[in-house]
């Protein structure tokens, strides 16, 4: 049963709006990425929330501040009511996101979307290379599908977002990327590296580059970054490093509780899409509403502002610009999620990055090798 608070609102309505709501509308996906940061146990998670219940969440998001929705997943498109829920949440004012592989998706569909108001379409790539994309896809169809689909999402008016996930197996085709991209005439490219939290934490290392494949990535990034400038070609480059290769952590999330705002397919509400693994009950949308979850919940206020910050971050003169990092990367690599983010240099357990650095030194195991994001393995790797 919903439980409504009667109380009125909280002090702590002083933190700020859930101004991003994430809507991982489910975690079916045709794909077995084997970095996919989906739960390692999404096999196990509950029954999706309906139709009725996501306008629920939208419409709450919604009087709640929000003012950007993505969706994703898993695969969103395969949910039938996706243009109904994309609809609605433009009706109510939202920014709205598809986050896709492109699989699935149709010209026909593209109309639908576009006709419900849908503001923007990013899709994703495994690879430049059509046997390596598919081959972590898992799909044979997949790549030739997603050139076609970029083409179809630009012809419809969109901006072409093309996200692709850089790690150990594809960073050496950085260039051949980069000109497909151009090819494609992108608008916006994401050359993100992997980052390490779900099936990509799992399969790490067999993901994570060395120092010197990410170095000559970002020159010759730069290098094209140049030459498209000085030709004012649109496309715009956007290189992502990984924490693993860095000395301070990044502000996760712009802090904990503070911005974003996820909901999961079985409607439980995170602070972030990684929080699922931490020892901590986080509220379920079917128990409670949104304004209760965030400004309520144990979860959501749980590493909220500076007081549950141990040393060294509670001393630290960059904590308010860096949150002490990651709360989910320190749960993983530390076992406590309050320690902080171990890719800071400050940390005491900054040896387990340097180590992980060290270890990408050697010999990476085969894509073949990767355990794919499939229901199988999910249930194997979560002991069921
Ligand atoms: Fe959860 Fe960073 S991914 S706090």
């Amino acid at each position: 049963m919903r439980q409504t608070p009667q109380q009125p609102p909280s002090p702590s309505e002083t933190v700020g709006l859930p101004l991003w709501l994430l809507a991982e509308l489910t975690y079916r996906c045709p794909l077995q990425c084997p970095y996919c940061s989906n739960p390692l146990d999404f096999a196990l998670q509950g029954a999706e929330l309906t139709t009725d219940e996501w306008l629920g969440v939208i419409t709450e998001g919604r009087q709640l501040g929000a003012a950007q929705i993505g969706f994703s997943g898993g695969e969103p498109l395969v949910r039938t009511d996706l243009p109904e829920l994309i609809g609605e949440a433009r009706r109510l004012g939202y920014y709205t996101n598809l986050i896709t592989s492109g699989i699935g998706l149709t010209e026909q569909k593209i109309a639908d979307f576009q006709r419900a108001g849908l503001d923007h379409i990013q899709i994703s790539f495994q690879s430049s290379d059509e046997q390596i994309n598919n081959m972590l896809a898992n799909s044979h169809k997949a790549f030739a599908q997603k050139l076609a689909m970029a083409r179809a999402v630009k012809a419809h008016g969109y901006p072409m977002v093309l996200n692709f996930v850089i790690h150990r197996h594809n960073i050496d085709h950085i260039e051949r990327i980069i000109e497909l991209c151009i090819a494609l005439d992108a608008d916006f490219v994401e050359l993100a590296t992997c980052q390490f939290y779900g099936w990509a934490y799992l399969n790490r290392a067999g993901l994570l580059p060395t120092r010197e494949q990410l170095a000559r990535a970002e020159r010759i990034t730069n290098e094209y970054r140049a030459r498209l400038a000085a030709e004012g070609h649109p496309c715009k480059l956007i290189f992502v490093m990984p924490d693993y290769y860095e000395e301070r952590p990044k502000p996760c999330m712009s802090g904990w509780g503070s911005l974003f705002l996820t909901v999961t397919p079985d409607g439980t509400a995170l602070p972030c899409h990684g929080a699922r693994q931490l020892p901590i009950t986080f509220p379920n949308v079917r128990d409670h509403d949104l304004r209760h979850i965030w400004y309520e919940s144990f979860g959501f206020n749980r590493y909220r502002g500076r007081d549950w910050m141990p040393e060294p971050c509670r001393s630290c003169s960059e904590k308010d610009e860096d949150f002490g990092g990651c709360r989910c990367q320190a749960f993983m690599l530390t076992g406590n999620a309050a320690n902080a983010d171990p890719v800071c240099g400050k940390s005491p357990h900054h040896g387990v990055i340097v180590n992980a650095r060290t270890e990408a030194l050697g010999l990476p195991p085969a894509v073949q090798q990767l355990v794919f994001r499939n229901e199988r393995n999910s249930r194997r790797v979560s002991g069921v």
